[in-house]
């Protein structure tokens, strides 16, 4: 198992542009290596994460949302996959489907993602966990930890529905962008198995005509592999 900390013993709250300052150094850094990564990585995270605040301001059955934690929950969606920047580009934007070691390896980018924001002060538990447990499915069959159910954090169901959709609603180069429709079809038969239940009903609410209030390209990416 990669070494992350499962929690993180003394958060700091610092601006998040201090933050995002710093991880866009992580970034450019690992972009000299490998350029096309911060193309895809980039716009996912800012489409995932607008499209999460935005969702989340319309739920109040949780404390994290009540607790006014929508800038965390941005926060964090804008960084869920930021441990791709770790993950070789041939494997990421293959355009054919994955060997089972192609998909171990990216099945490490919560872990990595956890290992960057552990070294970083200022980033918070709600933040971290995200980052971490976007990938959790609510049947248990998701990594890292296997979690299920209500076990998975609350921001971390909210982020993966949403992370979910707009991977869906983006060309790839594997794959080509699903209308509104198809999508909502798709997220329907991962509802329970994969997806908080629930929060995919409060999330096909949240995007009925007239009722979205996020507005804009909710794609979000044109290449970059979800797993
Ligand atoms: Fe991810
Ligand atoms: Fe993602």
């Amino acid at each position: 198992m990669f070494p992350y900390p499962s929690r993180l013993s003394q958060p700091v709250v610092i601006p998040h542009g201090k933050i995002r300052a710093t991880l866009q150094n992580v970034a450019t850094f690992r972009q000299s290596e490998q350029p096309r990564h911060h193309g895809h990585i980039h716009p996912h995270g800012h489409a995932t994460a607008r499209l999460s605040r935005s969702f989340a301001a319309t739920l109040s059955r949780d404390e994290a949302v009540r607790g006014g934690k929508l800038d965390e929950i941005e926060l964090g969606a804008h960084l869920h996959d930021i441990g791709k920047y770790l993950i070789p580009e041939s494997i990421l934007l293959k355009p054919g489907p994955l060997t089972a070691a192609e998909r171990a390896t990216v099945a490490f980018h919560p872990a990595f993602g956890a290992y960057i924001l552990s070294g970083l002060p200022g980033v918070t538990e709600t933040v971290y966990r995200i980052v971490l447990c976007h990938h959790e499915r609510w049947d248990g069959g998701g990594y890292p930890e296997g979690l299920s159910g209500s076990r998975i954090p609350f921001a971390a169901r909210l982020v993966a529905v949403c992370d979910v959709y707009t991977s869906l609603r983006a060309r790839r180069t594997y794959k080509h962008s699903l209308s509104r429709r198809e999508a909502v079809a798709a997220m329907e038969e991962m509802a329970g198995r994969e997806l908080d239940p629930d929060m995919v009903q409060d999330f096909f609410r949240y995007i009925q005509p007239g009722q979205r209030r996020h507005r804009g390209n909710d794609r979000g990416d044109a290449g970059l592999r979800s797993i």
